[in-house]
C-alpha cells in the first residue's frame, strides 16, 4: 500500500491539477514535484539547472526580470494554477559577526523576494479554480538559532508573507500553507562536516506532508505544519 492510500487518498488525487514548483532540481522541491507527478498532477518545474520548454523554466530567482518573464510564460501557457510550491531556497551559516551585506542580499532575494514576486504574478491563475500556495519555510523560521541568523530572518519574513497573504486571499478560496521542516537530508547541508544525515528527515517525508496538506478537503485549511526529525 502506498502512503497516499495509507492516508485514505487516491493514487491520482491531483489528476486534474496543474502545479508550479520552484527548487524543482534538488532536495525537497524535487521530491515534491515527483510526488505531485506520481499523484497525477501536471507539474511545471522551475530551477536554474533546467532548460526552457513546455513544463519547465530555467530561472534565476534572485533576478527580478527573470521572475517577471516566468510569470508571463506561465500566464500564457497555463489556464490555471492549482498548486504553487515555493521550495527554492538558499542557506548561509556562520555567526552574524562574520556575515556580510552580500549574504543578506542573496538570502533575501531568493528566500523572500522571489516567493513574493512569483505569488503576485500568479495570483490571477491561482484565483481561477481556486488554488493553493505552499511556502517551504524552516524550523528556524519559527525559532531562530545561533549560526543562521540571516537565513532565519528571511524565513521569519516568509512566514509573515504567508500569514498576510492567507488573510487577503482566503476570501477568494485560495489556501495558504507554511511548512516548517527541521533538518532534511538534501544537498543544502553537504558542506556541514558535523551533519548526521541518518538522523535527518528525508525530502520524501517533507513531500508527503505537503501532499497530505494539499489533499485535505477544501472546507478547511492546514495553515502551519512543523515537521521534526524524531531523533535529534
Ligand atoms: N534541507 C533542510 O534541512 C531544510 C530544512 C528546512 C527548510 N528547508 C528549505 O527547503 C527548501 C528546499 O531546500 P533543500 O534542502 O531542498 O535545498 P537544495 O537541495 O539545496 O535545493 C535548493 C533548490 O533551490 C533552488 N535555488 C537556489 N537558488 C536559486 C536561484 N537563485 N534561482 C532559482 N532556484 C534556486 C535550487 O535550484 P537550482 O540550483 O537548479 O537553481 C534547488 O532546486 C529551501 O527553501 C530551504 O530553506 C530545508
Amino acid at each position: 500500500m502506498s502512503w497516499l492510500q495509507a492516508c485514505g487518498l487516491d493514487e491520482d488525487v491531483f489528476h486534474d491539477q496543474t502545479a508550479v514548483v520552484t527548487g524543482a532540481t534538488s532536495g525537497i522541491g524535487q521530491a515534491v514535484a515527483l510526488a505531485l507527478k506520481r499523484a497525477g498532477a501536471k507539474v511545471w518545474l522551475v530551477g536554474r539547472r533546467l532548460t526552457d520548454g513546455p513544463g519547465s523554466s530555467c530561472v534565476d530567482l534572485s533576478d527580478v526580470d527573470q521572475i517577471e518573464r516566468l510569470g508571463k510564460t506561465l500566464r500564457s501557457s497555463l489556464s490555471q494554477v492549482d498548486i504553487l510550491v515555493h521550495a527554492a531556497g538558499v542557506l548561509r551559516v556562520g555567526p552574524l559577526e562574520q556575515a556580510t551585506a552580500e549574504d543578506l542580499d542573496m538570502l533575501y532575494k531568493v528566500n523572500l523576494r522571489a516567493p513574493f514576486l512569483l505569488t503576485k504574478a500568479l495570483l490571477p491563475l491561482l484565483r481561477v479554480r481556486p488554488g493553493q500556495v505552499v511556502f517551504v519555510n524552516s524550523s528556524v523560521g519559527l525559532t531562530a538559532k545561533s549560526g543562521a541568523g540571516l537565513y532565519s530572518a528571511t524565513k521569519y519574513g516568509l512566514r509573515a508573507l504567508a500569514d498576510s497573504l492567507r488573510q487577503e486571499v482566503n476570501a477568494d478560496g485560495i489556501r495558504v500553507i507554511s511548512i516548517f521542516p527541521g533538518k532534511t537530508a538534501t544537498p543544502m547541508h553537504e558542506a556541514d562536516k558535523q551533519r548526521c544525515p541518518e538522523r535527518f528527515l528525508q525530502p520524501s517525508d517533507v513531500a508527503a506532508s505537503i501532499l497530505y496538506s494539499l489533499a485535505l478537503p477544501c472546507r478547511g485549511e492546514l495553515t502551519d505544519l512543523a515537521l521534526r526529525p524524531l531523533r535529534k
